[in-house]
């Protein structure tokens, strides 16, 4: 359910972005030339671009709303006192979205997960995206989608193979649009949509 509903993320903002889904489909179509190419692992550590873009929409509509910890003994962090059997909750959702962590924290940018800066004869990426985006760069705790430490998510990899897989196939092959304005998300225990998941998907043509 966690999966699908990153999966739906990314396709709305992959839809309402159309010049970072061309990016995404120029980094695919390169390195599966033929609509039926099959994806492999070596293929996929390849896909700078379309995992940046997962990363970019699970910041924006992370499905975990936050983690929380109990402290089991009295501890200071930061200067803050936590008495023993607190509960402390991490909230992903709200930092990854604040200006004081995160530059242009609105603007869907897969560029400022991108190790290095897009050429542009490549035409995969915004060079000018990645310069504003990565001007300072976010503590490493802001972006935290699947938790930290030793009770982190187990299925992660499972998560994101799938992710990578299916979403690859999807946008290699199809051009996606959402024409139902802003899609309605729920805030509960899961951040997910809560709406008929109506894409149109257009055939590429080759
Ligand atoms: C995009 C998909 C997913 C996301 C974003 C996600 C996120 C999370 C998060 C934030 C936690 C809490 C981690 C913490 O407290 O530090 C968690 C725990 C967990 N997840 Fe996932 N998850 C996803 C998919 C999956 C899948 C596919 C599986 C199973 C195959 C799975 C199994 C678990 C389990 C068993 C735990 C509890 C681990 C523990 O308490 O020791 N998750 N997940």
């Amino acid at each position: 359910m966690k999966t699908s509903n990153s999966i739906a993320a990314t396709m709305y903002h992959l839809s309402k972005n159309p010049e970072k889904q061309e990016f995404l489909f120029k980094e695919l179509k390169k390195i599966l030339p033929n609509k039926n190419d099959v994806v492999t692992v070596e293929k996929l550590e390849n896909m700078k671009y379309l995992k940046a873009c997962i990363k970019e929409s699970m910041r924006i509509s992370s499905i975990a709303v936050g983690t929380m910890r109990g402290s089991t003994k009295d501890i200071v962090i930061g200067n803050y006192r936590i008495p023993k059997d607190v509960n402390i909750m991490m909230p992903h959702l709200m930092i990854g979205m604040t200006e004081e962590h995160m530059i242009m924290p609105n603007k869907y940018l897969p560029e400022r997960w991108l190790q290095h800066r897009p050429a542009d004869a490549d035409g995969i990426g915004s060079a000018e995206d990645f310069d504003k985006s990565t001007a300072v760069k976010p503590h490493p705790f802001v972006f935290v989608p699947f938790g930290f430490g030793p009770r982190m998510c187990v299925g992660r990899r499972f998560a994101e193979l799938e992710m990578h897989t299916l979403l690859a196939k999807m946008i290699r092959n199809f051009k996606l649009e959402y024409n139902h304005g802003e899609m309605k998300f729920e805030s509960k225990i899961l951040h997910r949509p809560v709406c008929p998941l109506k894409f149109k998907l257009t055939d590429r043509a080759e």
